[in-house]
Order: structure tokens, then sequence, then C-alpha cells
């Protein structure tokens, strides 16, 4: 079997899972509590947050840990909402967000704030100049992702962190960093990010763990109220063999650099494998280009459904998605495809094939066989 959904989840690293499983059979103890073995617990988490922080350009406190990507988009954009007073704000967020945050956002509109939208261009990234004319001084936060998950284009977050604090000085931004961490770099401060959301399960780490970074001086309502774990602003009993498994992967992922260069090397070579067939097109940034990410290439092909290619590539041993995972079940068109331009019949027609690090150069060569012959039994019941 060829894996390549990881954008939907990685594979564990070994690591982590041994980790994991240290900490689940010896140091099960809760970390709050008072005893050596429960600091040690503690102490552990402390590093994990400190790796964290290193990635991120940001401090130790200003790490928050959460169930994963969904709860800390949903933390960043209720609990910031939830600390406004009415005063006729409102909140931007990109056309092609991930449903963790664009639904989100959707519940802010019950507390009186405004929801606005930017448009994105056929390339997949952020309209700089149309977010002039939606980003206005009443704009309290700004949402962007840093990576999509359907194209992988890298957004101009740091541009657009400064254009909306042109306009608007109070204003705040996050960032859903759970495509980008540790495979595109992202330093808080340089990049004007407030608060920015990752997960453990996109870097080789476990699922159901994640972080909420939030820059020190901004304020959040917790959406999570109890113990008053995590400096009270999400309470729950500490995940540890999760968080210290999340530690793990960041660990693992801090000294391997080549490999992320690796994987963009093989992203390249099979796009180059796959563009020498007919009706083929690249959604999104091409691979290579300073905003193309290094592990995600959508792919759509002249007259086949999308959702058929995928499966006639399962039943050759090639594991792609035909969009985001969570879109996959619901069968709808891809509205980042829409947004970018894309016909339905096209958008309709994509697969989205995504890397990880265990990937090699072999697989990539097997993916583009299967793929070509794939089409070319396809092509015999192309829709005319
Ligand atoms: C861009 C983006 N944001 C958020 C999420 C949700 O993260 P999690 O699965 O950790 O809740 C995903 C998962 O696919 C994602 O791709």
């Amino acid at each position: 079997m060829i894996y390549l959904d990881n954008s939907a989840t990685t594979r564990p690293f070994d690591s982590v899972i041994d980790v994991m499983d240290k900490s689940m059979r010896e140091m099960y103890f809760n970390p709050s509590a008072a005893y050596k073995p429960a600091v040690d617990v503690d102490r552990g988490m402390r590093a994990c947050r400190k790796l964290i922080a290193a990635q991120l350009g940001a401090q130790e406190d200003e790490i928050f840990f959460t169930s994963g990507g969904t709860e800390s988009d949903n933390l960043a954009i209720l609990g910031y909402a939830e600390t406004l007073h009415g005063g006729g704000e409102n909140f931007v967020c990109s056309a092609i967000e991930h449903p963790a945050v664009s639904e989100t956002i959707r519940r802010v509109e019950r507390l009186g704030i405004e929801v606005r939208v930017l448009p994105i261009d056929r390339r997949g990234l952020v309209d700089l100049d149309a977010a002039r004319d939606v980003i206005d001084e009443n704009t309290a936060l700004v949402s962007c992702m840093q990576v999509s998950n359907e194209t992988g284009a890298i957004q101009p977050i740091e541009a657009l962190s400064a254009l909306a604090h042109g306009i608007s000085p109070r204003v705040r931004v996050h960032v859903d960093g759970v495509q980008g961490f540790m495979r595109v770099p992202m330093r808080m401060g340089k990049m004007g990010v407030d608060m920015y959301a990752l997960s453990g399960h996109k870097i080789h780490g476990p699922k159901g763990v994640g972080a909420l970074a939030v820059r020190r001086g901004v304020r959040l309502a917790p959406q999570m109220t109890g113990g008053g774990q995590e400096k009270n602003l999400r309470s729950g009993t500490y995940n540890a063999p999760a968080i210290l498994g999340l530690g793990q992967a960041v660990k693992e992922m801090a000294g391997r650099h080549e490999d992320v260069e690796r994987m963009r090397a093989m992203k390249a070579h099979l796009w180059a494998l796959l563009s020498a067939m007919d009706g083929v097109r690249v959604n999104g940034p091409m691979p290579g280009e300073a905003d193309a990410a290094p592990h995600i290439l959508s792919v759509s092909f002249d007259g086949v459904r999308g959702e058929v290619m995928r499966n006639a590539l399962e039943g050759a041993g090639v594991l792609v998605s035909t969009g985001s995972a969570c879109a996959s079940h619901k069968q709808k068109v891809s509205q980042t495809l829409r947004s970018m331009g894309l016909t339905g019949e096209q958008a309709d027609g994509t697969i989205r094939i995504s890397l990880g690090l265990m990937n090699t150069m072999d697989e990539m060569d097997e993916a583009a066989v299967q793929t070509a012959k794939m089409a070319a039994l396809l092509a015999k019941y192309r829709r005319r």
C-alpha cells in the first residue's frame, strides 16, 4: 500500500508510540498531582511546551494544550469573540478556511459580530488587494490558514497581518497552522500572528492532541471550564500520553529538515511524471514555487471524476483523497477549488495527493504509473 493521504492524518513515528506506551504503562500519574512521579510527568509536558514554543518563536507560557486543531481554532475564535463588548466589530476570514474555522466563525454572528470573507485568487492565495476593501477599522479578528489543506498554497500571512494592522490597530490575527506547522516556517512575532493553532496527528504525532499558541497580552475566554488546568484557559485532566507524544513528534520533526526537503523533491518529481499525461492540471501554486507547501498536490483530470479516480487508485494500492477528509464524507464540491475559479466539473475531477516523511521516491514512481494507467482506463468512460 502507498499512503498518500498525509493531510488527513500521518502515521506516528515509532518513537512517538514508544513515548506514549511508556507514559501509559509507567508514567500514568496525573501531572497536576503533587508527588514526585506526577511532577516528573509535568516536567515532561513542560519540555513539550518549550519545544513547540521554540518552533514558533514564542514563550513557553504562551502554549496551551488542547485536543487538536479543531479545539484550538474554536478556542481562538470563540474565546476572543466573548471578550468583546458588542462595539460593532467584525471578524474576517479567508474563503478557503477549514470548517474548524469557517463553521466556528459563523457562530460569532450570534454574538452580534459581523463576519466578512476574504476572496482568494486563481492560485489559491488570499487576494491582498481585495483584503484592503474587506478589512476596516472595526475589524477585530483576521483569521487565515497558513497552508491550504486542499491545494498546499502557503498564504501571505505576514503581508496580510501588516495590512490588517495598518487599517485596524487593535486587530488580532489568528492562523490555523494545522497543515503548516513544522513543514513551513512560522515565527509568530515576525509574521504578526497573535494566535496559532496546531495539531499532533499531521506531524506524525498522536491524534486528539494539539495546541494553541497565544501571544502574551491577548485575552481569551475559556471555552472549557472546570479544574482550571492550562492557566484557567482550558480545563480538563491533561492527556499526558498524547502531549508527550506530541512533544516527541516535534522533536523528531525538528531534526528532519532534510526529510522535509526530500518530501518537497518527491512532490516535484511526482508532478513531473503526472504532468506528462494529457488533460492534467495542478490547482494552486506549482510544485517548486515559493508559495507551494512541500507536501500537498491537488491535481485535476479532464473528464474523470475525482471520486472515481480515487477509488480506482485504491484498487491499485494507492491511497489518496478527493479533498479534505471531512469534506469527502459529505461529497460536496470543494469550496476552495470553486473560489479559485474552477468550474463544478473541474473541481469534481480533482484528487488531493499528500505526502509525509515516510514516503519514498519509489512510491512516487509507482503512484505515477498507477495514476497514468487508471487515467487511460477511465478515459474510455469519459464524459463527452
Ligand atoms: C487546515 C486544518 N485545520 C484544522 C484541522 C482540524 O484539526 P484536528 O483534526 O486536529 O481537529 C484540519 C484537519 O484536517 C486541517 O487540515
